[in-house]
């Protein structure tokens, strides 16, 4: 579920404004050592939130992202806000025009919400309509408080990623997910079918804020936390109710897909071996008490450890995005970060959130699947993803999964895309080209084109 990785070395030490933040502020010394963080902790804290710092290193524009007045009355997929974005407040390659915009979505229980995100578009068009074929993009986790929407950073939190499709003739619509940037609600971090709403609504909004330029018919690409998302759009009914125009597939690239099961894994597999803190789904789990609350505010969060658990604490009261969290879990012990594994497997209310929200969990696919994953990914455990894989297959969904040897968390995204380019060109064109039959799986090797 990681976006950046966690090298805290080699910062460069950025000048940093005050102005107008909305995340990763700084805590005094008195906190840390009230919440068991030594100073080695806190240093290591305050290293990572300069990485933050310097990636929501924008002011944050509390007017955009304040609740529209048009909301009250508004229904989901109905634009609230739309202006383009001035290119010179933004760190992007050349011959992409951005927007950003404000809508309606809805929360996991149906609510309705408002919501943020931005579009790209490539200057010109290949086509004689001038339309571009439009991707629904589902980021990796960006960080889990309001402060920390990808439509805030100058780079728009491109690594790579959203920018490959734009530069490949593509419009995308990426939504912030609700609760980033605006605070009607909180995020509600791995419920995916509440992203799942974020990507079907704002695909809607966005036609009406641009209606002479997409095509009618769309995809979506998700990486990490998006590409569950991604994954579980794939089975979801909304397709039915039109608006969004005709969905052709998803990529689900690393995906996240079912937490409670990585979370035994983590414990029943990671903590038996010697090399656990190599993992970055160690420093995942302060992600997971917030997530599991917010899906159930009554859920207890016991299998956590205290130790974890205050360090989650003081990762809220600094509202850290990305760094400064994932920092936290440096030095803990396995006992010092899951009370104990029984109680994980046995938590009611893990296993439900699993059951509510993974993708792959017998639903029926409205269109078919690529899916990628690195074999040298601690972030999100290739097994998981594979077993997903398994299980969609099995309840007879069209999947084809691509795994590449030696990729990691976040450069699969780029090793893989001249394979996933191609199975969405074929899509756009509605031609199968290598991608037959109901289910396929290949795994590639870590240098060689295939
Ligand atoms: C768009 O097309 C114009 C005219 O053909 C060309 O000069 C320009 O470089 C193109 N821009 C991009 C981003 O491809
Ligand atoms: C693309 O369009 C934007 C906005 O119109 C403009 O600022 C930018 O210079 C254009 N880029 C190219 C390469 O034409
Ligand atoms: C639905 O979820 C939202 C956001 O978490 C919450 O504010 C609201 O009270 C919930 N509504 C119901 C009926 O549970
Ligand atoms: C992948 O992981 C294996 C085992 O941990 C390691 O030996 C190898 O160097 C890694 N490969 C790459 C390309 O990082």
């Amino acid at each position: 579920m990681l976006l950046i990785g966690l090298s805290l070395l080699g910062l460069i030490t950025g000048s940093l404004t005050a102005a107008s933040k909305a995340a990763n502020f700084d805590l005094p010394s008195a906190i840390f050592r009230e919440h068991g963080c030594g100073e080695e902790c806190e240093q290591l804290f305050n290293l990572a939130e300069k990485q933050d710092r310097q990636l929501f290193s924008s002011d944050f524009d509390f007017d955009f992202y304040a609740t529209a007045p048009d909301f009250i009355g508004s229904h989901p997929g109905d634009l609230l806000k739309f202006e383009s974005v001035n290119p010179n407040n933004l760190k992007i390659s050349s011959g992409i025009t951005i927007y950003r915009f404000q809508y309606t979505s809805r929360a996991l229980n149906g609510t309705f919400v408002p919501a943020t995100g931005f579009i790209g578009l490539p200057n010109n068009s290949s086509r004689s309509d001038e339309k571009h074929p439009a991707i629904a993009f589902a980021h990796g986790t960006s960080g889990v408080f309001r402060g920390c929407p990808p439509s805030t950073t100058p780079t728009l939190a491109d690594y790579s990623s959203w920018s490959l499709l734009v530069n490949s003739g593509y419009a995308v619509v990426a939504p912030d997910y609700a609760g980033l940037g605006n605070d009607y609600i909180e995020h509600q971090y791995l419920s995916f079918p509440a992203h799942v709403n974020d990507l079907y609504y704002g695909m809607v909004a966005a036609r009406q804020a641009l209606p002479d330029s997409f095509t009618d018919e769309w995809m979506s690409v998700g990486h990490s936390q998006g590409g569950g998302a991604s994954w579980k759009l794939s089975e979801s009914p909304l397709h039915h109710r039109g608006g969004a125009g005709t969905y052709l597939g998803s990529v689900a690239i690393a995906p996240a897909t079912k937490i409670y099961d990585i979370a035994v894994a983590t414990m029943d597999i990671l903590f038996q071996r010697l090399d656990y803190a190599s993992y970055d789904i160690i420093y995942e789990l302060a992600w997971l008490p917030i997530a599991l609350k917010r899906a159930f505010p009554r859920a207890s969060i016991s299998f956590i450890a205290q130790e974890m658990q205050e360090r989650v604490t003081l990762a809220t009261e600094a509202q850290s995005c990305m760094s400064g969290i994932l920092s936290l879990a440096h030095g803990l012990k396995p006992k010092e970060l899951i009370t104990d594994p029984a109680w994980v497997k046995h938590n009611r209310f893990l296993k439900r959130w699993q059951d509510w929200v993974a993708p792959a969990n017998g639903a029926k696919a409205m269109g078919p699947l690529m899916i990628i994953q690195g074999l040298n990914d601690t972030a999100v455990l290739p097994e998981i993803t594979i077993d997903s894989y398994d299980d969609t297959c099995r309840h007879g969904n069209e999947a084809h999964i691509r795994l590449y040897e030696g990729a990691s968390h976040v450069d699969v995204f780029h090793t893989s895309a001249p394979e996933w380019l191609e199975f969405i060109r074929n899509q756009f064109a509605q031609e199968k080209g290598d991608f037959r039959g109901a289910c396929s799986s290949a795994t590639r090797d870590a240098v060689t084109d295939h």
